[in-house]
């Protein structure tokens, strides 16, 4: 079996790569290692990879359809993981071109290149966040989407790229990942690095925001799980479905580090979704999963592991 990754060298890539790896899997990895954020932190990731020897690299921009074609060709994967994208909800507001690009061009590309060689089965990261504000929850996989921003947007739209494009897929909607060598545009990876600079720690939205954070693990554990599991054109949350206040989120850090820190309560920011809380019962249903890591082992994880390279990062 061969796997391709896209993405590979970011956050939640790297995990799912590192589990195939050990799995002793042959995994090709792709990634365009753009500057969105710290390339010296994708190229830890990528140096902790290329130690395995069952791993293959090749940096290509997905956007780039005669080179990604000439590459996937050779690769001729059975199954494709595709996870490079343009994250980010704020920034969608500075550079949506990167957004139409990296999203919406590259997985056209994407689907286009792999349509011709006859994969087994396609995996994608979609977001959570294309459901966007909604009155009930948890938000079950049929909800009405709303999208409030050009990121969620540009996720439902390669969501309906891939449902169109005759492949096998499953459709995955993650809902916060964090963990380990996480991405620092994210709030763990900022709140850490300011905590360890002894600087305040804004909070929008009056610390009220509830995010349905999901540990790195448990987000692998189902994507690797996925390429055998007898499913195929479904859309499914990954989520551990026990959403948390951030500023509970603050009171649970302080008691880790045993460390006080200045709190700011700012205004709400436009674009940014006020709860994230989803179902994850088709998810148990599917893959058997009930169990997941708690906030407060999950944070203790990321605290021990957070590297001096991730400390230094300025974004
Ligand atoms: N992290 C989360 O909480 C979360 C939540 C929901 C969905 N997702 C989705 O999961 C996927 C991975 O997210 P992440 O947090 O690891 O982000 P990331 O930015 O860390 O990883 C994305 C990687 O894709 C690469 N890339 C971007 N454009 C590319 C292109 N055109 N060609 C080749 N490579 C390209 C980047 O260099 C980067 O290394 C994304 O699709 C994201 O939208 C993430």
């Amino acid at each position: 079996m061969r796997f391709l990754v896209t993405g590979c060298a970011g956050f939640i890539g790297f995990h799912l790569t590192l589990r195939l790896l050990k799995k002793k899997h042959n995994v090709y990895g792709l990634d365009s290692l753009n500057n969105y954020y710290s390339l010296k932190l994708k190229k830890k990731r990528l140096k902790i990879l290329l130690s395995y020897k069952n791993f293959f690299f090749k940096k290509v921009n997905l956007v780039d359809y005669t080179e990604s074609k000439k590459i996937i060709s050779i690769i001729r994967p059975d199954v494709v993981y595709h996870l490079a994208a343009q994250p980010g909800v704020l920034y969608s507001y500075k550079n949506p071109l990167s957004y139409r690009s990296n999203n919406i061009a590259a997985t056209k590309n994407l689907l286009k290149i792999i349509k011709k060689i006859k994969i087994a089965k396609l995996i994608f990261t979609s977001s959570s966040s294309v459901y966007g504000d909604h009155k009930n929850h948890p938000i079950t996989e049929n909800f009405k989407l709303k999208p409030k921003n050009y990121y969620a947007k540009t996720k439902v739209v390669c969501e309906n790229l891939i449902r169109r494009s005759g492949i096998p897929y499953v459709i995955f909607r993650i809902f916060t990942a964090y963990g380990s060598l996480g991405r620092p545009d994210m709030l763990f990876s900022i709140m850490l690095r300011r905590i360890y600079k002894n600087l305040d720690i804004n909070l929008y939205n009056h610390g009220n925001y509830l995010r349905d954070f999901t540990y790195i693990d448990d987000v692998t554990d189902i994507l690797v799980k996925a390429y055998k599991k007898n499913i195929e054109r479904k859309t499914i949350n990954i989520c551990s479905s026990n959403p948390v206040k951030i500023k509970d989120l603050c009171s649970i850090m302080m008691k880790i580090l045993n460390k006080k820190f200045k709190i700011n309560l700012l205004k709400k920011r436009k674009g940014e979704m006020i709860k994230t809380y989803g179902s994850n019962k088709e998810l148990s249903k599917i893959f058997k999963k009930n169990k997941f890591r708690p906030i407060n082992l999950g944070i203790s994880n990321l605290i021990n592991n957070f590297t001096s390279l991730e400390r230094k990062i300025k974004i």
